[in-house]
């Protein structure tokens, strides 16, 4: 383990965060922190609850559970949590705003600021997006299938109807959550001629549903209208396993259903279900619950299920900018100055 020592605030960095981070928390001259130095193995539990004993900051991935226990084990020090993310369900909300809380009570005055919580929204749309049309025309036309076929001989004939898909082309794609990633990815499928854009959420977004003439829809029409469904939305417990067999009994046997959100908003028995039935076409996966799948997961003998490892957000850039985001989080928390992105507790 890497290890800078000074008196200076104590930072724990959970993994080895792309250098753009880490440089940042060195120059800074504002903390001392210690990493966990692998990126291929996540820091053992043990050694997180041991390792984050009274730090001030906290530096984390999605990987880690930010619960009770890690919160408990950090102490009354811990002011700052910043994940190096978009998406926040594995840090416990509602432990954190209990802390908040009780602060307020046991100094009997109103304190705004009990721990501050950073995300990094924003500087991954681009790569989410990019990533969640590759993966639906990856599905749709069935690539995958194809190269494998072209590989080990299946390749005969040219065939009239060998493999083939659905087109964008005059579809209706749905948008399951809409915020800035569903309208980066509207954006980018608008060129494929799609004929009509519909999205569902907890109520209607018109300011950002006007830059792609998105209508809403209810969730039922959302699963009766869409040719293309792309869950959009972050996992909430309104939002577990929203994707079930209720929608997916209502969508049309020829869509498409597309997930790049977390693995949680999808009951996997139903999908698994929907697709070896036919009750839907297609599914492309970028996420599951658990991560990693296990190769022997039902899914993966699905010719109709393409499942990648959670790498929406993986291009270099956009991984040094979330590293980066997220040490300037952490530095403006600990200053106890405005984050750049931060969730309001
Ligand atoms: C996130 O940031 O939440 C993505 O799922 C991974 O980059």
């Amino acid at each position: 383990m890497q290890k800078e020592m000074s008196t200076l605030p104590r930072v724990y960095v959970t993994r080895q965060i792309p250098p753009e981070g880490l440089k940042i928390l060195r120059e800074s001259g504002q903390v001392q922190f210690e990493l966990w130095d692998s990126d291929d193995v996540p820091v053992p539990r043990k050694e997180l609850l041991q390792k984050v004993k009274g730090v001030d900051a906290l530096l984390c991935v999605l990987t880690e559970k930010i619960d009770k226990e890690v919160l408990d084990a950090a102490g009354p020090n811990l002011k700052v949590v910043s994940t190096m993310s978009v998406g926040f369900d594995h840090l416990s909300l509602e432990e954190l705003k209990k802390r908040l809380l009780l602060l307020i009570l046991h100094l009997c005055v109103f304190v705004h600021e009990g721990i501050r919580v950073g995300y990094t929204p924003d500087v991954l749309t681009d790569a989410v997006a990019e990533l969640t049309v590759a993966l639906l025309l990856t599905t749709s036309r069935r690539l995958i299938e194809a190269t494998h076929e072209a590989k080990t001989g299946g390749w005969g004939t040219w065939r009239t109807l060998w493999l083939c898909g659905y087109e964008l082309a005059d579809s209706t794609v749905g948008i399951l959550g809409l915020g800035r990633i569903g309208v980066a990815i509207a954006e980018r499928l608008a060129p494929f001629k799609v004929k009509k854009f519909i999205y569902t959420d907890v109520a209607p977004r018109p300011e950002l549903a006007r830059a792609i003439n998105a209508e809403y829809v209810s969730m039922d029409e959302l699963a009766k209208q869409s040719d293309f469904l792309a869950v959009c939305c972050a996992l909430t417990p309104e939002t577990k396993e929203v994707c079930n067999k209720n929608l997916f009994s209502k969508m049309k046997k020829t869509s498409i259903f597309i997930n790049t959100s977390r693995g949680g908003v999808v009951n996997q028995d139903d999908l698994y279900e929907a697709l070896s039935s036919g009750q839907i076409a297609a599914a492309g996966l970028d996420v599951t619950v658990p991560e990693p799948l296990p190769t022997s997961h039902p899914l993966f003998t699905l010719k109709n299920c393409v499942i990648l490892p959670h790498i929406a957000s993986a291009s270099y850039s956009t991984r040094g900018a979330m590293s980066a985001l997220a040490a300037n989080n952490l530095l403006l928390g600990l200053r106890r100055e405005p984050m750049i992105k931060e969730i309001k507790l």
